[in-house]
Order: structure tokens, then sequence, then C-alpha cells
């Protein structure tokens, strides 16, 4: 009985991401900056958070509604208690055909295994220099890229598909285009540069930040020539290039320069049970209390029915607009990316 449902744009719902958690063991200056997530930040309680049962109730109907595709973010979604039980309980939804999950990396010497025996299918794991000293002030704890590369290594071990995912901030680390592009060329890796986003409030985010799809593209292509290659699916995110010698392809998440709201397909679940139909949306919507007031899974299926067709969010294709950027926006670590 699976609904075609689509939003006021004619976009259908194929994508959920769900956010597990909000805390993360880095603290990166482009969004969870120390100096405000600090040890008296006001994380989510364990009451709070979404239970798994929750989780996986608003999924299957979520399913019903029509999402194939489901990406674990956080915050770190690895520092999620008992997370291998809830993959395998999202593994065994009818109409889920893909599992994947948004990383730093730390903890994937330690589940990777774990995570890909619960039925993960791929992991993208950000990393966005190879220079210890930089990727130590990136991520605002200290460390270095040794174990980010450890982690890589553990996922491709335990048979996951690999992503890499650098956030390019210009004055920050875009004298790490080439170096990444180079090492990541020839690996089994598909690196994804992405252009540095207005996400949330407390990143200070600027357009002078932004290094375009076009400037990556020429800083890469004048020594490793590329090629555009067409896209894997409807609504994919990342545009792909692949190197003329035949080594590789990358992919540029052109949030900024060349936007792709006309063909975004995906709601995002809150670790406190809001949904969420844009990531740069002011509001989401309620769904833990309506569960945990007794809404019968019908009730759930029907709100995201109603949530979805009537979406709008366009944010992206809006931002050069008057007062776009003044919105009231969620923050990145609470939705995930
Ligand atoms: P694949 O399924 O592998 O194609 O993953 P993905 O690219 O959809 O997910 P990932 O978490 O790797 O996202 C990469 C970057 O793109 C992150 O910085 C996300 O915040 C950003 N991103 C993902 N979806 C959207 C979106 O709908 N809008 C915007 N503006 N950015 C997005
Ligand atoms: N702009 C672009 N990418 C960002 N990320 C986090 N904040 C931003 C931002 N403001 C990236 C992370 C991670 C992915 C989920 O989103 O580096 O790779
Ligand atoms: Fe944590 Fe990822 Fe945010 Fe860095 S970008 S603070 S690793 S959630
Ligand atoms: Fe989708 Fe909003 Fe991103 Fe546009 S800005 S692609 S609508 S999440």
């Amino acid at each position: 009985d699976k609904k075609k449902v689509v939003d006021q744009w004619q976009r259908p719902l194929r994508d959920l991401r769900i956010s597990v958690t909000d805390q993360c063991n880095f603290r990166c200056t482009y969004c969870m900056p120390k100096e405000i997530f600090g040890t008296d930040y006001p994380f989510l309680t364990n009451e709070e958070l979404l239970s798994f049962d929750e989780i996986v109730l608003i999924a299957t109907q979520f399913a019903r509604s029509g999402v194939e595709k489901i990406r674990i973010t956080g915050g770190e979604p690895l520092l999620r208690k008992g997370l291998p039980d809830l993959l395998r309980r999202l593994r065994s939804i009818q109409g889920i055909k893909d599992i994947a999950l948004t990383t730093n990396g730390v903890l994937l010497p330690k589940l990777a295994a774990e995570i890909k025996e619960a039925g993960m299918d791929r992991v993208t794991v950000s990393l966005d220099t190879l220079d210890d000293q930089l990727f130590g002030s990136i991520n605002g704890r200290g460390v270095g890229v040794q174990p980010i590369l450890k982690g890589i290594e553990a996922a491709h071990q335990a048979g996951l598909q690999v992503k890499i995912n650098m956030m390019v901030k210009k004055g920050v680390n875009d004298q790490e285009i080439l170096p990444m592009a180079r090492y990541f060329k020839n690996t089994p890796y598909v690196l994804r540069f992405i252009e540095y986003m207005d996400v949330g409030t407390s990143n200070g985010w600027n357009w002078d930040d932004v290094v375009s799809k076009e400037d990556i593209l020429k800083v890469i292509g004048d020594e490793l020539p590329l090629e555009p290659v067409p896209g894997h699916y409807y609504g994919e995110v990342a545009k792909r290039y692949q190197y003329k010698d035949g080594t590789g392809e990358i992919g540029i998440i052109s949030s900024i320069s060349d936007t792709f709201c006309s063909t975004c397909t995906r709601a995002r679940l809150s670790a406190d049970g809001k949904v969420y139909t844009c990531l740069f949306a002011s509001n989401g919507t309620d769904f833990k209390h309506f569960i945990r007031n007794g809404a019968s899974d019908q009730e759930v299926y029907e709100r995201i029915l109603n949530t979805w067709s009537n979406r709008k969010d366009r944010y992206s294709d809006e931002r050069r607009e008057q007062n776009a950027e003044e919105r009231k926006k969620i923050e990145m670590s609470y939705i995930g990316g």
C-alpha cells in the first residue's frame, strides 16, 4: 500500500536521516565550537532521546511512506549505546534498501565489524585535512589524522563501502584540497568536497569563507585532469567527476554555488524526535510526544504524509534572497547534516 507522497514542489520522500545522539567526541570549530558546547552545555538527557522502539516505529512508517534509504547521523552516532541493536532492527524493516552512517571515524576500529554484521552497508568518514596540527585544531580535541585513517581502514576491512567527506573552508583548509585529492586517488575511497555551509547559528558563516565547486575543480583539475560523470541516482547530493587516467572519482557537494533543492528527497529525524523537512529549517514536527501520548502506527503514518505533503523548503535556492541567512536555524550537531 506504499503511498507515493510528494511535497508542494512534487518531490518524493526517499531518504530518512536519523540523528541518534546530539553528543560528539569532537568539537569542530565550524560545528560544535567548544566555547559554546562546553561542559555545562545542556545536551539531551536519556529520557529526552528517542528510544530504539520509538526510532524503529517512526522509521517503519517512513518506509511505508516511500523511504528506501536510511542514514544514521549525530553528533557522533557511534557514541550511542547499543547502536548495532538498532541497526539490526532497522535492517529488517520492509522497503529499506540501504543503510549508511556519517561518522568522524574515531570509533570505527572498535565498531566497524560489529555494525557491518548488524546490517550497515556503508560509512562516510569526515576528514578535513591530512595535517595533524591543523586537524587537531579543527576538531578542537587535538586528535591527529592517524586514528581517522585507521578507522577508514577498519571500515574497509570489515567490508563496508567507504566515502570521505572534506568540508572546505577558505583560509582554513583550502590548501589541503590537492593533498587530499592525491592521497585518496587510486584508493577504494571516494573523496567528496563539501562547500562550507551556513548551517545553524553558532559557526559565524560568511560568504567569503566558501570555496566554490568551480574553484575546487580548477585546483584539482590543473594537476589531475577530471571529467564529469552522470549521477548514480535521482536526487544525489554530490556531483561526480572521474580522473581521466582512470584512477577513481571524486564528488563535490555544492550547496552554496550550485544548489540541489529541486530534487531533495530527504527528511531528518532529530535525536529528540522532531522531523525536519530541511537542513536549514527553523522548526520541526514533533513525533516523540505524539507517540508517548499514545499515537497509533497509523496516526504516525498520517502525520508523516501530512508533514511531507505540506513541505515547501528550498533554503539553498533562497539563500541569496534578503534576510534568508538571518532566519532561525537548527544546529548541525542536532540534525546531523
Ligand atoms: P550518499 O547517500 O552517500 O550520497 O550520502 P549523502 O551525500 O547524502 O550524505 P552525507 O551525510 O555524506 O552528506 C554529505 C554532506 O552533504 C553533508 O555535509 C551534509 O550536510 C550535506 N547534505 C546532505 N544532504 C543535504 C541536503 O539535503 N541539503 C544540503 N544543503 N546539504 C546536504
Ligand atoms: N558546512 C559544510 N559541511 C559541514 N559539516 C559540518 N558542518 C558543516 C558546514 N557548516 C560536515 C561535516 C561532516 C558532514 C556531515 O557535514 O564535516 O563531514
Ligand atoms: Fe562532531 Fe561531526 Fe560536528 Fe565535528 S562535524 S563536531 S565530528 S558532529
Ligand atoms: Fe533539501 Fe533544504 Fe538542502 Fe535544499 S537546503 S537540498 S531543501 S535540505
